[in-house]
């Protein structure tokens, strides 16, 4: 059966804004976070606290989280590569972040100067110190990404065992939720399901993982639906399909956010967003950015 309500992890933000070639106002940032919030979404990933050069569309980040971090009932997740991102989230009072691995090696050394395994211990002080309070209120609640589960730009298909021996990596740091990455697109929903699958036999609890779909093959939906069906709940999107990464060529936009609400509203899956409001934030959004969103339901919501 499928889930009756789904949480969105709305990424667009931070992965939608990381790959812009114009440097977006922190104010419009700031903005754009304050719609997607009015617009119900109650999971929004802000920005990294990564290393400016690296990322320079999010070098903001200090400027940018104090004017949104009081928003009322809204989750905001940051990027924090190592310790250093850690003490910059936690001195802005952030209280979840998320650590970031690769299933390859190649994308490891591209996204963060390390290989599988070095990522790993630089992530592994972060989650210790994210959970090092007494007062379970006072805990940092950590997402664990991983990046390049189903294929990589240069390695191609990644075999499924890889996969599982960083998501459990992950989840012994101490990683409260796991987000899985088709970073480039590729995956198809048969490819979905054996990942989950093999997860599940794995003994990863289902409910610990989330899924984060981008669209460049135009099969981030059919995914989608795949790990619905398979039970997963926390689903990643963009709104307006904003995204891409810096560091992973042929990367394209992720799931639209639109694009999936229209789906899970035709399923009866709850999700608390309000579409009209969503679809006018993208608009404006592409406004801000020139061109317009590559989101289906967007372009048919608003005749763009
Ligand atoms: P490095 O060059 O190995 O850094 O990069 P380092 O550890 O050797 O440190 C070098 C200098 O950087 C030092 O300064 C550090 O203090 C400074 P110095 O002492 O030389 O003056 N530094 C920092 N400054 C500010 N903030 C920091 C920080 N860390 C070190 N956090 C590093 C290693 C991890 C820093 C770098 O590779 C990096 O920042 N990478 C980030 C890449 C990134 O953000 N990629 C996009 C996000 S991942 C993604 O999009 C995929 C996802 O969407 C899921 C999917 O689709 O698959 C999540
Ligand atoms: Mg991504």
């Amino acid at each position: 059966g499928l889930p009756p309500r789904v949480r969105i992890h709305e990424v667009g933000a931070r992965d939608g804004l990381q790959n812009e070639k114009a440097t977006v106002p922190t104010e419009v940032k700031a903005e754009f976070v304050h719609r997607l919030a009015e617009a119900g979404l109650t999971t929004i990933e802000a920005t990294s606290f990564v290393h400016p050069k690296w990322v320079p569309q999010l070098a903001d980040a200090e400027q940018l989280f104090p004017r949104v971090r009081d928003l009322e009932g809204v989750d905001l997740p940051v990027l924090v590569p190592n310790a250093r991102g850690l003490d910059r989230a936690l001195a802005l009072g952030a209280r979840r972040v998320a650590v970031f691995a690769s299933a390859t090696e190649s994308f490891a050394k591209a996204n963060l100067n390390r290989t599988v395994d070095e990522a790993l211990a630089m992530f592994e002080p972060v989650v210790a110190r994210a959970k090092e309070s007494e007062a379970p209120d006072d805990l940092v609640h950590v997402r664990g990404y991983l990046s390049m589960c189903f294929g990589d730009p240069w390695e191609g298909p990644v075999p499924v065992p890889q996969v599982v021996r960083v998501c459990k990596a992950l989840l012994d740091l101490g990683c409260d939720e796991l987000s899985l990455g088709d970073t480039i697109g590729v995956a198809t929903p048969g490819h979905v399901e054996t990942l989950l699958r093999a997860l599940n036999d794995e003994g990863v609890p289902t409910n610990l993982l989330a899924v984060h779909f981008h669209d460049t093959y135009g099969q981030a939906l059919a995914n989608t639906l795949a790990a619905l069906r398979h039970g997963v709940s926390t689903v990643d999107a963009s709104a307006g399909g904003l995204g891409g990464c810096p560091y992973a060529k042929s990367a394209t936009g992720n799931l639209a956010t639109e694009d999936l609400v229209w789906m899970l509203r035709g399923l009866g899956i709850e999700t608390g967003v309000d579409l009209g409001r969503l679809t006018a934030t993208s608009v404006w959004m592409a406004g801000q950015l020139g061109r317009p969103s590559p989101s289906r339901t967007v372009r048919a919501l608003s005749h763009q």
